[in-house]
């Protein structure tokens, strides 16, 4: 199967998303899409999955000219699609997920479906029990059986949105032997959208580039079982240029002067209901940045949480300077200046349905009314100082990924004590990334102390000032980042706290 699409526009409003755009994809290839944040490549994803219309343009399908409203009808025709935010499908199990969709018969063969999905499962090297619930399954399951689903129902052809987002390395692996399976022997055809240029040149065959809602260039990639680290090196400097249309440099670490303590967990001890976490002892000083590594559910995300009162505490104290506030609710340690930003945009951080005005009005607002017309233009300011690509009436699901991202951090107050951030940079391009940082370090030359997670290793020890290495609910404090290895790092994270 080939497929054409010829001149494709979209807008929104003033915004050329999609500006005649011209693709010709060939069965058994794996395809990368890639572009700065708001470059438009989830806008042409979207258009050729029936998601949303493009205004204008083609689809042609064996050279033939196709039209389909809706994922339903494009699934009809071969195409299908994995969202960029994992989907809130509501009270359905695994298998019920897996048949539907399906046509004939009203009842299924509840035994007949289980048994396909387990064989698909174990093709794939997959994880899925089909009894789960959705909301009991990690984003790499839910991702997973999507993928087994969109297989089942004869899609010739595969989109994956930032897929990497938010899952771990054995998880990806397990992911990209899937998709090249899907593509080199099933012959379908895999687009992948990433950042993460790493993954880009270890996964596909091909890469194209969108810039500013242009198609502006394109790459092979070369061969993945030979490549060497001086290839890699000089194709990520490659399609850096295509994407921003200039060479970037890197970041130096930078280090800062500490001041006195700021935060003081005391034998801290916290639980969820698959992890406990005990004997934390930790000071945190004015101006300190701390990575916090680790796979997902590691203890991480429970760390952060009940460090500022969004989980519970067993035992132990948290100290704010002299104040207590072990027990207490967030809005307290809001109240002294902790902040905490979660990783899941649009789940924890920022609510759909509303604008970005009534975003900040929602963290500015104190007692008392609110002054729209100075939320406004507050609002504006930020948009403006953080690049984010929106108006301040936009809402925020109208935002490309990385823009909510963004809007995220323009909702952070100037002048706090201590940030505690989830993955503050995730979806996000590299400009946008070293532009966050560079917001992140200006607070940190302000006092602030920052405490940060992130999958990416690089990352953590380029703004690390120490880094806890989290592993089953056991951490391991690494003192001295600039002595370390990102391939240490690594082994750290998969329990390997030896030798
Ligand atoms: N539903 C919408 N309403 C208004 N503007 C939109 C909408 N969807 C996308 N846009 C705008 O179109 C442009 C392209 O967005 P798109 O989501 O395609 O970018 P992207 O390349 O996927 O970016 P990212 O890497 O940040 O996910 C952005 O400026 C975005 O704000
Ligand atoms: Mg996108």
């Amino acid at each position: 199967m080939n497929i054409t699409l010829k001149n494709i526009h979209k807008s929104f409003g003033r915004v050329h998303a999609n500006n005649n755009i011209n693709v010709t994809l060939t069965e058994g290839q794996i395809v990368g899409v890639l572009g700065e944040n708001g470059a438009g490549k989830s806008t042409l994803m979207k258009i050729l999955s029936g998601f949303q219309p493009a205004d204008s343009g083609e689809i042609w399908i064996d050279d033939q000219f196709v039209s389909y409203d809706g994922p339903e009808a494009a699934i009809g025709r071969g195409i299908g699609m994995l969202q960029q935010d994992p989907l809130d499908v509501g009270a359905f199990t695994v298998l019920e997920n897996f048949v539907y969709g399906r046509s004939g018969g009203i009842l299924p063969r509840w035994s007949q479906a289980e048994q396909e999905l387990n064989r698909y499962v174990r093709d794939f090297g997959f994880e899925l029990d089909p009894t789960l619930w959705i909301e009991q399954l990690s984003i790499a399951q839910r991702q997973q059986l999507e993928i087994v689903r969109l297989f089942a129902l004869g899609v010739k052809v595969l989109i994956l949105d930032e897929p990497t987002t938010g899952i771990s390395a054995d998880q990806k692996a397990i992911l990209f032997d899937a998709l090249r399976r899907l593509a080199h022997d099933d012959k379908l055809i895999v687009l992948l959208v990433s950042h993460k240029l790493e993954d880009v040149i270890d996964l596909c065959d091909s890469v194209i580039v969108l810039r500013a809602g242009e198609r502006v260039g394109d790459m092979m990639m070369p061969d993945s079982a030979t490549i060497t680290p001086e290839q890699i090196s000089a194709t990520k400097t490659h399609l850096v240029e295509l994407m921003f249309g200039q060479e970037m440099a890197l970041h130096e670490r930078s280090l800062a002067t500490l001041g006195e303590t700021v935060m003081s967990l005391d034998d801290l001890h916290m639980r969820s209901k698959r992890l406990d976490i005990s004997g934390v002892r930790l000071s945190i000083r004015a101006g300190e940045i701390i990575g916090l590594a680790g796979l997902d559910g590691s203890g991480q995300e429970l760390f952060m949480r009940a460090a500022c009162g969004l989980a519970p505490v067993h035992s132990g104290h948290i100290r704010l300077g002299e104040r207590d506030l072990t027990g207490k609710p967030y809005r307290h340690f809001m109240q002294t200046g902790v902040i905490f930003g979660a990783a899941g945009r649009l789940e924890e951080g920022l609510i759909a349905g509303l604008t970005l005005t009534e975003h900040l009005a929602l963290v500015e607002s104190t007692a008392g009314a609110i002054h729209w017309p100075r939320m406004v233009d507050e609002t504006n300011a930020r948009i403006a100082h953080y690049n984010v690509r929106g108006q301040a009436n936009s809402r925020i699901e109208q935002l490309s990924g990385g823009n909510q991202q963004r809007m995220l951090m323009a909702l952070l107050p100037e002048n706090p004590r201590v940030l505690i951030l989830e993955q503050p940079t995730r979806g996000l391009d590299v400009d946008s990334s070293r532009w966050i940082w560079q917001q992140l370090l200006e607070r940190r030359q302000r006092g602030a102390a920052i405490l940060f997670s992130s999958p990416e290793l690089d990352e953590l020890v380029a703004y690390s000032d120490r880094i806890l290495v989290f592993y089953a609910g056991r951490i391991y404090e690494i003192p001295d980042v600039a002595g370390i290895t990102i391939d240490r790092l690594g082994h750290l994270i998969g329990g390997e706290f030896n030798g």
